[in-house]
């Protein structure tokens, strides 16, 4: 199957608070506008079972340790990427989704220090073999993110502590130094129509519309 010129897969990443979801829809709102097709996603989640899963996950009366989060999360992701991912993209479609894997490797590997190798086995064995095209790291202090989540109901990972989000942010810097041609690192501590300008400016110019 041919993919249409306009196929792209992309994810927003970054630690709680960075700004993921306000930035989403201003890239929704840009791709729409230019009479493209969006699929909006999200993990964990996105697919039937990922969403299911992602209630386990994210429930703050559970206790999981990295080994059995990363079980759900890549059960959730095979059905999110071969279910919905893929075929959005087959059709023309530009994906848009709120954390992919990164999130994974700073998450389990960098929070909760899980060996990174090993999640790059269960990847691989969990057969998730296409990687977002763009990838935009809302990159945001913890001490900051921490100020701006302050007034949430806490879900599970948002009640981990500064020190967890040190590591995870280190991870995502490191990614992100590894894959300079698809990770951009936005400074999410600009003002947020700054953040999404950038953010918008830079989807644009990558599918050439204005
Ligand atoms: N650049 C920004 N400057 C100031 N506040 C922001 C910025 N980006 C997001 N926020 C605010 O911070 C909070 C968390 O943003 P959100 O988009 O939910 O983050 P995430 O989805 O990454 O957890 C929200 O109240 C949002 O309005
Ligand atoms: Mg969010």
């Amino acid at each position: 199957m041919s993919l249409s010129r306009s196929a792209l897969f992309v994810s927003l990443e970054g630690i709680e608070g960075a700004g993921k979801s306000s930035v989403l829809p201003a890239l929704a709102d840009a791709v729409l506008a230019a009479g493209l097709e969006v699929e909006l996603t999200r993990e964990p989640g996105g697919g039937p079972l990922g969403e299911a899963l992602r209630q386990i996950f994210l429930n703050p009366s559970l206790c999981l340790d990295a080994s059995e989060e990363l079980l759900l999360l890549y059960a959730g992701r095979r059905d999110h990427l071969h279910r919905r991912i893929l075929p959005a993209l087959a059709a023309g479609k530009v994906v848009l989704c709120d954390r992919f894997e990164d999130s994974s490797y700073a998450y389990q590997g960098g929070g909760r220090q899980e060996a990174l190798a090993r999640i790059r086995q269960l990847s691989q064995w969990a057969g998730i073999d296409r990687e977002p095209d763009l990838t935009f790291w809302l990159d945001l202090p913890p001490e900051q993110a921490v100020e701006r989540i302050r007034a949430r109901q806490p879900d599970r990972l948002e009640r981990e502590d500064l020190d967890f989000f040190r590591r995870a942010r280190e991870v995502f810097a490191a990614r992100a130094k590894g894959a300079p041609h698809r990770i951009v690192r936005i400074d999410a501590s600009l003002p947020l129509a700054t953040v999404q300008e950038t953010a918008v400016g830079i989807l644009c110019e990558r599918l050439s519309i204005s």
